[in-house]
């Protein structure tokens, strides 16, 4: 039995000696260490022994599995030392390298003018009217009739404006401006309002025009408001959102709904103010028109005119960022051309 022992000794010591890493020397502790393994069992049978050599086997398998213990606990060390550097060695992080690029998303340039423009007019005193009050699909009477434009004028005609095919009172707005009369049924002056959102006309799609586009609406109504207040206004805004250098002029001009009315024309980007396509040969593009809202409109909405007066105003997003970005297609907003949007 003795010799047994030895020899599972020399068996044990040699496999281990051949072992190279944690999981091998695992199955090698379950071979020779184990509750089940040959020396447990030798242990384990000792009672069978004659009672003679019963001390010495005992004593000798005990040695040989505490040997066996130890020898794999040395070799447990060294191999998790060893496995641990390789790892370290394989899996090391540069932290000097640079960091993956993930692509992010962009603020429509178009949102973000009509966000300046939003911020700039509520630190001068508007607020932002609810959608219920600035829809997209109006009646004639909104679009039309209530801002004072005459049946027979040409903007009504279906040349440039969307009626629905269902309803022939029913247009997409081609102006922002039907959101006037929103606010004004709404609520008794004063009344201090802008209202951003797409407009559509039926026009020939170009550089210069498309067929959806943007306008941000303004209405001031109170006593005693005039053209001064107006011009006061809109000169701070372009200088807020032009900056104080840039060339601007207003121009007389005529709307239905406001008498007297201006058009505020900003110095071409693209040219300088020396003429090129996209301003006409002009040097000049219209930003805005303006004016004193009619006294027609007022009494439309039940404003006594003789109590009340107002100012409005409605500007072109496209135009404005345009203007500031020195874009000189108007089509670059809709065509989603990641490459454009992403200089924003
Ligand atoms: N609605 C006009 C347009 O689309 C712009 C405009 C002019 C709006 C004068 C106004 C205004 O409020 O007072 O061309």
């Amino acid at each position: 039995m003795e010799n047994k022992v030895l020899e599972i000794e020399k068996e044990a010591l040699d496999a281990l000696d051949k072992i190279e890493d944690l999981k091998s020397l695992e199955e090698f502790k379950n071979k020779y260490l184990s509750r089940s393994c040959e020396l447990t069992n030798i242990k384990k049978s000792l009672k069978d022994l004659p009672v003679e050599v019963r001390p010495k086997v005992g004593a000798l398998a005990n040695k040989v599995f505490h040997e066996l213990n130890e020898k794999s606990d040395e070799r447990y060390e060294e191999l998790y030392k060893i496995e641990l550097d390789k790892k370290l060695r394989e899996e090391k992080i540069d932290v000097t390298l640079p960091g993956t690029y993930l692509p992010y998303g962009k603020v429509h340039p178009l949102t973000s003018t009509i966000n300046e423009v939003v911020e700039i007019f509520q630190h001068l005193g508007f607020s932002v009217t609810s959608n219920e009050n600035s829809p997209e699909v109006e009646t004639e009477y909104f679009n039309f009739d209530m801002l004072n434009v005459p049946k027979e004028h040409p903007a009504r005609d279906v040349q440039d404006t969307f009626y629905c095919k269902n309803a022939s009172n029913v247009v997409l707005r081609s102006q922002t401006s039907g959101a006037q009369i929103h606010a004004m049924k709404e609520k008794k002056p004063p009344i201090r309002i802008i209202s951003p959102g797409r407009v559509y006309r039926n026009e020939n799609i170009s550089a210069r025009k498309n067929n959806l586009f943007h306008q941000i609406e303004g209405l001031y109504v109170d006593k005693n408001v005039n053209f001064g207040h107006l011009k006061g206004v809109l000169q701070e805004f372009i200088r807020l959102y032009f900056g104080a250098s840039r060339p601007t002029r207003f121009r007389s001009s005529f709307f239905p709904f406001t008498e007297p009315s201006v058009e505020i024309d900003v110095q071409c980007i693209m040219c300088g103010g020396k003429g090129c396509p996209t301003c006409s040969g002009t040097g000049w593009l219209e930003i805005l028109g303006a004016g004193i809202v009619d006294p027609n409109v007022l009494k439309g909405v039940g404003i006594d005119p003789d109590v009340y007066s107002g100012f409005a105003f409605g500007m072109g997003v496209e135009r404005l960022a345009m203007l500031k970005y020195a874009i000189d297609d108007i089509r670059s907003f809709f065509n989603n051309d990641i490459r454009f949007l992403k200089q924003f």
